[in-house]
């Protein structure tokens, strides 16, 4: 049975063929064996040196195999340091290398065909040795060389190799795969050795590391410098015409040790571009029972963020100690996360920004200490560090600012070889970011399971209520007590923001003290101040007094709809209570009032920016409510007195989803009316009409008040013209006076237009001719253009 395990009966012939090749080479000790005419090779043997401290044949690479010569280590463990055609597809076990009788090392697969691997460069070769310095070289039968493998390093040269004036190492993409990396070391004929990324095109800009032993301080005269790596681990630049060393670059590595360089038989030097672009050399130690120590001496860098594209495009290095990573700039994602070298692209459309008339409302800036990369800024200014930030934002060419010392250089992308550092000068670098509403909606996305499932609870749960409710009465007290225990341990274990909970009504009765501070009375009912005991969070109560005739289930679901509601500018519902009669919903306190108190009432009114954005946090969350939500909700009351801000000065739109809830029939004039007719759609107010059209005309007469800052309707005013807000705005928009309309100077003329034609597209007497809501939010982002609007009143002729 145990013999009969298929992996340990491969294991065992593995070994038994290693063996059997090594007993060969042992029979004729440090003897080069020689490899002779016609023989062939399959995996998993090898030609191995006569120390066998090197091997020539197949070694596994990703599924299949590679041609290669390794350094036998500990544990069978190999040292890839050479290998053939290093970019070809790794080939099956199947596939063999043959010696052939013309000379030639042929590659013989079972599909495509076959590939010479060395064949004779000065005539035909009649055997072949696997050397014990690591080289692997095909004689003539005068025993002069005709190919080696020294002639073609890939990422690593061995003691007594030479790389060549004009040759170059370049690193291997991944520790298990040696085709071509990402960096490239290049002996460039100028005499100076120097480090690129490979894809760079090699400019002096791209270079990371170089022995800067070319041109009139070193080389005037441009002799031809090879790399020498000698027996002892000496790596020399050697004069071609001379061979004379010109300059020890041991003296100018980083050391990472005391291990002196000796001449230890025992000792095999190598020296490897590495898979992270850093040149190391490397010392293997061998004793009595073969087995191999491997030591890092010296290395080009010790920070792997000096390296240029250790991070790729638009991506920055920064290095905790010895490791360094690599992150995304704000308003980035990693191309592939699962390779983060691979660098970053952008995570919004920059073609919005060519579309949209101010595409300053389409970001918002993010900003990163002390970063530097390479590039050349394609303007610079002397601004204030602010302004220097949103000088990105208007320009659809800038991908990322950096402000150092009053000064402001704009950038386009890809950024490339960027990093943090410890600056002189503080910097300060500024990245557009897309406004968060559209990341909003992937968040949502995400929670509408977790949503499901608490509804699933929440459904059971008042399910539960229903049985305690239509329970004797008389037990109902003490019900009461466990009913209240279980409504205290409903902890639905979700994180806080997205969590619903279940009040009782004893629990909101003395969170508001017996309901004493109401702070207004809605159409639905009244509104209280209340705190809660746990955590001291201020919350706003709303008692629903209106009698409904439906059934409590659907009730129920309208609430829960209404509670499931998550916007940025929707004021959040924390929880609901329904104990018989009693419907009650709280909501998170807005501490800064409402809209109505800004724009009517406050001394100061905000300025116009905050105004525009105001506008578009309004209209954002009137289109989350109709196209976006999960139940798509007619507001039925958008006023400046329902539109809260809250502590950041976003503006919520809140007493949303009651319209349906508590008009089943649609005919909710009478309810609303009261002190509201100046935002009712006038089709409602002839048929009692209900349609998202009428959400839209109401935002309408908002969005000209925030202009205005004054009420769609005021009589105190200097010419009766001027009474109702939409006919003078058109009036003044027909006559090109919207000067007169507002009266700061700050005031953007084209945002005014904008807002002006896109108000009045709203107000139209005609709902057919009033924009869908995401067409509002388009039109106010400028992302589309607005057409110039006919006037909102239904035309009569008049004569
Ligand atoms: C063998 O190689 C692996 C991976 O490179 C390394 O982690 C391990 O330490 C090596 N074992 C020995 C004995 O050198
Ligand atoms: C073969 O190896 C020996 C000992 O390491 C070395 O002296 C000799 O130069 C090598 N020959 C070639 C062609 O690399
Ligand atoms: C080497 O090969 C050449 C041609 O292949 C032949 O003429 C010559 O006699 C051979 N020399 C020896 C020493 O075998
Ligand atoms: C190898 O190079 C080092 C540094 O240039 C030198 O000190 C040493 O003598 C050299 N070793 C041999 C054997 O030439
Ligand atoms: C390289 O060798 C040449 C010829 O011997 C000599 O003239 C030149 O100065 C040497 N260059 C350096 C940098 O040592
Ligand atoms: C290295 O090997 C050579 C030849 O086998 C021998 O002469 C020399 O003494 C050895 N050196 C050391 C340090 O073992
Ligand atoms: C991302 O990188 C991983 C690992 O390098 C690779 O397996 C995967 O295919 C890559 N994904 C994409 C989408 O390129
Ligand atoms: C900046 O310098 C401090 C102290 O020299 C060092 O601890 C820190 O790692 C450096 N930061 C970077 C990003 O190089
Ligand atoms: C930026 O660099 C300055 C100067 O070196 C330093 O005082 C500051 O702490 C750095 N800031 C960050 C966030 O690293």
């Amino acid at each position: 049975m145990f013999f009969s395990s298929p992996p340990m009966a491969s294991i065992s012939i593995v070994f038994l063929v290693l063996s059997i090749t090594f007993v060969a080479g042992r029979a004729q000790p440090n003897e080069p064996s020689r490899v002779r005419l016609g023989t062939s090779l399959t995996y998993p043997t090898s030609w191995p040196s006569p120390s066998h401290r090197f091997a020539f044949g197949f070694y596994p690479q990703g599924s299949g195999f590679a041609v290669g010569i390794w350094l036998v280590g500990m544990d069978n463990n190999i040292t890839v340091v050479w290998t053939a055609n290093r970019d070809d597809p790794p080939v099956t076990s199947k596939a063999s290398l043959d010696f052939t009788k013309d000379g030639k090392l042929v590659l013989r697969t079972e599909q495509g065909p076959e590939q010479v691997i060395a064949s004779g460069a000065k005539g035909p070769a009649s055997y072949a040795v696997m050397n014990d310095s690591g080289n692997f070289v095909l004689y003539k039968n005068d025993s002069k060389i005709t190919w080696q493998s020294f002639d073609s390093p890939t990422d690593t040269i061995l003691q007594g190799q030479t790389l060549l004036a004009g040759a170059e190492l370049a690193s291997s993409l991944n520790e298990g795969d040696h085709s071509t990396g990402r960096f490239h070391l290049r002996m460039q004929t100028d005499g100076n050795l120097v480090s690129y990324p490979r894809n760079s095109g090699d400019a002096a800009s791209d270079a990371y590391w170089n022995t800067g032993t070319s041109g009139s301080g070193f080389n005037p005269n441009g002799f031809l410098f090879d790399l020498y790596l000698n027996s002892t681990g000496g790596l020399n630049l050697v004069n071609q015409s001379n061979s004379a060393t010109v300059y020890t670059l041991n003296d100018h590595l980083f050391s990472s040790g005391d291990i002196n360089l000796d001449n230890n038989n025992n000792t095999i030097y190598r020296a490897t571009l590495d898979v992270d672009g850093i040149f190391r050399l490397y010392s293997h130690t061998y004793n009595e029972n073969r087995n191999d120590r491997v030591h890092l001496l010296l290395s080009t860098l010790e920070n792997s963020c000096d390296i240029h594209d250790f991070c790729g495009l638009n991506s920055y290095c920064s290095a905790i100690g010895s490791k360094a990573g690599c992150s995304c700039y704000p308003g980035f994602d990693f191309i592939n996360t699962s390779n983060k070298f691979l660098g970053c692209h952008q995570n919004f459309n920059e073609d919005d920004c060519r579309r949209s008339e101010d595409p300053e409302m389409l970001y918002n800036v993010a900003s990163l200490e002390n970063m530097s990369w390479a590039d050349r800024p394609y303007s610079v200014k002397l601004i204030e560090e602010r302004g220097c930030g949103k000088s990105c934002l208007v320009d659809c060419n800038c991908g990322a600012v950096l402000y150092t010392d009053t000064y402001c250089s704009k950038y386009k992308l890809p950024l490339r070889y960027g990093r943090i550092r410890n600056v002189t000068k503080p910097t300060t670098a500024f990245f557009k970011v897309y406004h968060p509403h559209q990341v909003h909606e992937v968040l949502i996305e995400s929670k509408r399971s977790l949503i499901l499932i608490l509804s699933i609870i929440l459904g059971s749960f008042l399910c539960l209520c229903l049985v305690l409710a239509t329970s004797s009465i008389l037990v109902y007290r003490h019900k009461f007590d466990r009913y209240r225990k279980l409504t205290e341990n409903v902890n639905l274990g979700l994180a806080e923001e997205f969590t619903l909970r279940l009040f009782s009504y004893s629990e909101l009765e003395s969170a508001t003290e017996g309901f004493q501070e109401e702070l207004g009375r809605g159409s639905y009912g009244a509104v209280y101040k209340g705190t809660i005991s746990e955590g001291g969070k201020t919350i706003v109560v709303k008692r629903l007094e209106k009698h409904v005739e439906e059934g409590d289930r659907e009730f129920r679901a309208e609430i829960i709809a209404i509670a499931r509601t998550h916007h940025k500018n929707l004021v959040r519902v924390l929880g609901i209570c329904i104990e018989g009669n009693r419907k009650l919903l709280v909501y998170e306190y807005m501490n800064n009032g409402s809209l109505a108190d800004l724009i009517f009432k406050a001394e100061r009114p905000p300025i116009w920016k905050e105004r525009i954005r105001i506008a578009l946090d309004v209209a954002r969350g009137l289109l989350y409510l109709h196209e976006e939500s999960e139940v798509r909700i007619i507001h039925c009351n958008i006023k400046p007195q329902n539109i809260l801000m809250d502590d950041n000065w976003t503006a919520k739109i809140s007493d949303f989803g009651f319209a349906k809830l508590l008009m089943p029939n649609q005919s909710g004039a009478t309810t609303a009316a009261e002190g509201t007719s100046a935002y009712l759609a006038p089709e409602w107010e002839k048929n009692s009409l209900i349609s998202f059209q009428t959400d839209i005309y109401s935002l309408g007469v908002v969005l000209l008040e925030i202009v205005c800052c004054r009420r769609s309707i005021e009589v105190n005013v200097s010419t009766t013209d001027e009474i109702i807000l939409s006919s003078w705005v058109y009036d003044c928009f027909a006559a090109g006076e919207l000067d007169k309309l507002v009266k700061d100077e700050t005031v953007d003329f084209r945002t005014l237009e904008r807002m002006v034609k896109v108000g009045l597209w709203c107000v139209q007497e005609d709902p057919t001719l009033r924009p869908s809501m995401k067409n509002v939010v388009l039109m106010l982002e400028g992302t589309i253009n607005v057409p110039i609007p006919p006037s909102p009143v239904l035309s009569i002729v008049v004569s």
